[in-house]
């Protein structure tokens, strides 16, 4: 997350997320999975500008920046209570007893229902926002708590670069020296929530490691990196939405070192050698009509 003041207010590039890795562990008693995840942030951000206004009144404006840079407006972007930015804010104001009001504008670039995690990280943008607009001086961690709160992503998005994420995702272990990787990422124009796929999925029965697939990334190791990528969510999704599927199956017949649904879906991303080979497959994707093609690559 990249955060910077101008004037009074505070402006947030809240990125998007890629999961490299997601294995289930198993069905929690309180409805959740235990699971074990390596996310990555990539640079497909949303601008979050928060300003502090007297009063109570949190006002949230939404735009959707995706029709400029190719993406359908196929799904229209809560600005509602149930907008994740809102929820964030009602919930830290009550925690720290603020009587302060806020005006919020939020330009949506990554696609909903696409398990890139785009509210999820809007949530936690919304957080660090708060704490510097109202000058509620929390710690990281003190934050990480609400967070989780909000949601499972939401706690990696508090932290930089790449993570594991263990639990229902919310403790995060980050990760150093995975080095740069580039990709390219389709969005099928369809989503999928969360809770259904995850309400579809298979325990694993033998829980595959994250861990070869870190050495990989460290080693540069791209002969075997296809091999270690997983994402036990992908049958559940490709079973309740066709176009996963589809994705699949465009996505073997173009040359990528590796490739996979991103979290609980619809998003389908494939490792490229360089910019200009995740160029190319994007502009090979996007001629095949699969939906919205970007390409991207991980930030530090
Ligand atoms: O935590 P979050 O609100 O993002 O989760 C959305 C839904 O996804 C949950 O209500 C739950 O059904 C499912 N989920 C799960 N196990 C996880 C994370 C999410 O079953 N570890």
């Amino acid at each position: 997350m990249n955060v910077r003041q101008q004037d009074d207010w505070v402006v947030i590039q809240a990125p998007a997320k890629l999961n490299l890795f997601l294995e289930i562990l198993g069905k929690r008693s309180d409805g959740y999975h235990e699971l074990e995840t390596l996310m990555v942030p990539i640079d497909l951000y949303d601008t979050l500008c928060v300003q502090d206004v007297a009063g109570d009144r949190l006002e949230l404006e939404c735009f959707d920046a995706r029709q400029r840079s190719g993406f359908a407006d196929r799904v229209a972007v809560p600005s509602g209570p149930d907008n994740l930015v809102l929820r964030a804010l009602l919930r830290i104001r009550e925690e720290a007893g603020v009587r302060r009001g806020a005006r919020i504008v939020l330009t949506k670039r990554i696609p909903l229902g696409a398990g890139l995690a785009g509210g999820s990280s809007n949530a936690a943008a919304a957080l660090v926002a708060a704490n510097l607009v109202w000058r509620l001086g929390w710690s990281r961690e003190r934050l990480a708590e609400l967070a989780a709160e909000l949601g499972s992503d939401v706690p990696f998005f508090l932290g930089p670069g790449a993570a594991i994420c263990r639990g229902r995702g919310e403790r995060v272990a980050r990760l150093k020296g995975l080095g740069v990787w580039h990709f390219v990422v389709a969005f099928p124009d369809v989503g999928l929530a969360t809770a259904k796929v995850f309400g579809h999925c298979q325990v694993a029965t033998s829980a595959r490691a994250v861990q070869p697939l870190v050495d990989a990334l460290r080693r540069h190791d791209v002969a075997m990196l296809g091999h270690w990528l997983h994402n036990q969510l992908q049958p559940a999704a490709e079973a309740l939405e066709p176009a996963v599927g589809r994705l699949a199956r465009e996505f073997a017949r173009i040359e990528v070192w590796g490739r996979q649904m991103s979290g609980s879906g619809t998003s389908f991303f494939g490792i490229c050698r360089s910019a200009a080979h995740a160029r190319r497959a994007a502009a090979l994707l996007s001629g095949r009509g699969v939906g919205s093609v970007f390409r991207a690559r991980n930030c530090q």
